[in-house]
């Protein structure tokens, strides 16, 4: 599995901190940035990660910011992703097993290191059910034509 990851400038050190957890679990990564803690607008660094998650460059992707509510709304925006703004773990293993997210979004200013490690290792290794819940991702697919 191939990660994208980015951040604002309000998820710089949780970027860090997940960066750390990719390469502990030995997980194939590129870190989109920024590379310094200068204010950016968070859809430059969503994009870049969004887009390359939906053309397949890479299987999925992890966004960062104050809210993750910037983030999440932008990666949405670009066909085929499904990303899911997430706080707790219970809802990591839902999204994967129920949504198929490929990209998931934290806030750094919502929650801590420890339980954001916790919500990124559920999330990662997850597998989607399929069965009931296929259809359904299919009809969220079809609301983007
Ligand atoms: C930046 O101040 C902040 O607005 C951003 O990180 C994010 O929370 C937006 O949704």
């Amino acid at each position: 599995m191939k990660i994208a990851i980015s951040s604002d400038h309000g998820g710089n050190n949780l970027r860090k901190e997940i960066v750390n957890l990719l390469n502990e679990l030995g997980i194939d990564y590129k870190d989109f940035g920024p590379q310094t803690d200068d204010s950016v607008d968070y859809p430059d660094y969503a994009a870049p990660v969004a887009e390359r998650v939906a053309n397949g460059e890479f299987d999925r992707g992890i966004l960062i910011c104050g809210t993750g509510i910037g983030m999440s709304i932008s990666a949405n925006k670009v066909k085929g992703i499904r990303c899911a703004l997430v706080h707790d773990v219970f809802s990591a293993k839902a999204t994967r097993g129920h949504n198929d997210s490929n990209v998931l979004a934290m806030g750094e200013r919502v929650i801590g290191p420890g339980l954001a490690r916790e919500i990124a290792k559920t999330w990662l290794t997850e597998e989607f059910e399929g069965g009931r819940h296929e259809k359904r991702v299919q009809k969220i697919t079809a609301l983007e034509q």
